[in-house]
């Protein structure tokens, strides 16, 4: 099995995914714009063979790179897990005749208003909704959402760009404020709580699947830089909170058709139980929400992609342990981090549910939490009972403090 991989070194994860590849038998061909010699050591050290790109930019140019780079060695898979490539991917499996998501497919879970075409064909519940390309279209758009309304770009990320609007004041001022967007989707505004659905696919069957909690919602997290998120693995999806977007899951892979590798939707809950789409892609999630679902079974889902990527199969044992709660911490005050407050009291009451910490050492300069999604810590905490695992991960969000001054 030769896999070329795509972008090896960036971001973050990646280089876990190269070496799940690697320990499953493969032989992985990096592909990457970064010098081979900066590449993290785990990426390095897991891959066949490395080729350093002029620039990902100029698509056809990487497409003869990597042909002229391959020349008469055999290639089984093009593998690409980071959202900005995945066109590049797909135009690879094209130019050498390889099986996984083709241009076509790719731009349903890129293209956040071809997705939702695709999810309401299939009759199921997506938010109202219009593209704009210009600020006509955006009022014309609006006539068929209503308010309150959302304003985002049409391929965005991380939330940049979203604005909420319930007036047409409002609306007009996020339509200034987004001026520099090429192509917006206006949408009606879902009310409700907001989680993930994700799996691991293989053959289009579910291998794996997840649903995590968002508290809160990510748009709010993004205009509160204050507030430390929290993100729920939920150990039993036949429970009332995630049943119905595990349903509304299955629809949705169903309707797009996704073959193999991981999804990641998202949806809203509505205060009447109902599920609402949201927005998929046919990549892992990221924020460290891979690390989280491993820590409710106790897997390696960086190798169980892998293993369902290259044979089809996840033989890990991935029934639900835990529900894990994995919480970001951002400091509070400017310069280094000075003192973690609260820390030993927390640690002597739950220590035994902690799976996993790191904060921002003392002494060392605050983090921008823009740049780094863990931001000045990263706290995994799990137990097998819902509610004990809510309680001990709101006391992470009160009570510790990482302070900066
Ligand atoms: N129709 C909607 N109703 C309510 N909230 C929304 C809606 N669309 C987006 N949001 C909020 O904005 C956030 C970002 O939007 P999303 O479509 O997920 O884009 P991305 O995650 O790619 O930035 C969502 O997580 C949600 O909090
Ligand atoms: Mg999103």
């Amino acid at each position: 099995m030769h896999v070329v991989y795509l972008s090896p070194g960036f971001p973050a994860e990646m280089p876990l995914f190269v070496r799940g590849l690697a320990q499953v038998g493969a032989k992985v061909l990096g592909v990457g714009d970064q010098p081979a010699a900066a590449l993290p050591s785990e990426a390095r050290e897991a891959l066949a063979d490395y080729l350093q790109v002029r620039s990902f930019g100029d698509e056809p140019a990487v497409v003869e790179e990597v042909r002229r780079w391959l020349r008469g060695r055999n290639v089984d898979r093009v593998e690409c897990l980071w959202e900005r490539l995945m066109y590049l991917a797909a135009r690879l499996r094209e130019a050498f005749g390889l099986p996984g998501m083709s241009r076509a497919q790719t731009e349903i879970f890129r293209d956040k208003e071809s997705m939702k075409q695709a999810v309401e064909r299939a009759g199921l519940r997506v938010p109202r909704h219009g593209r704009a390309r210009s600020k006509h279209e955006a009022w014309q758009a609006l006539e068929r959402v209503g308010f309150p309304a959302i304003v985002k770009p049409i391929d965005g990320a991380g939330s940049k760009d979203t604005w909420r609007c319930n007036d047409r004041g409002e609306f007009e001022r996020a339509l200034a404020a987004t001026q520099h967007v090429e192509e917006l989707s206006v949408e009606e505004f879902i009310e409700g709580e907001e989680l993930t659905y994700d799996t691991v696919c293989a053959g289009g069957s579910v291998l794996f699947e997840s649903v995590a909690w968002y508290k809160p919602k990510p748009m709010i997290l993004a205009q509160n830089p204050w507030i430390s998120m929290q993100n729920i693995v939920l150990r039993d999806l036949g429970a009332e909170l995630p049943r119905p977007g595990v349903e509304l899951g299955h629809g949705v892979l169903r309707a797009l058709g996704f073959d193999t590798g991981f999804t990641h939707m998202e949806w809203f809950r509505t205060p009447a139980g109902e599920a609402v789409f949201g927005e998929i892609g046919g990549r892992p999630a990221g924020a460290r929400l891979v690390h989280a679902m491993n820590y409710s079974c106790d897997i390696d889902l960086f190798r169980g992609w892998a293993e369902a990527a290259c044979y089809g199969r996840l033989s890990q044992d991935t029934s639900k342990k835990y529900n894990v709660a994995m919480i970001f911490k951002r400091a509070q005050g400017e310069g280094r981090v000075r003192e973690h407050r609260g820390l030993q009291e927390l640690l002597r009451r739950f220590g035994r549910h902690v799976a996993s910490i790191e904060l921002t050492p003392i002494g060392e300069p605050k983090r921008d939490w823009r740049k780094v999604v863990v931001g000045d810590g990263w706290i995994v905490v799990r137990h097998p009972d819902l509610q004990a695992t809510l309680e001990m991960s709101e006391r992470f969000v009160n009570d510790l403090l990482v302070v900066a001054g």
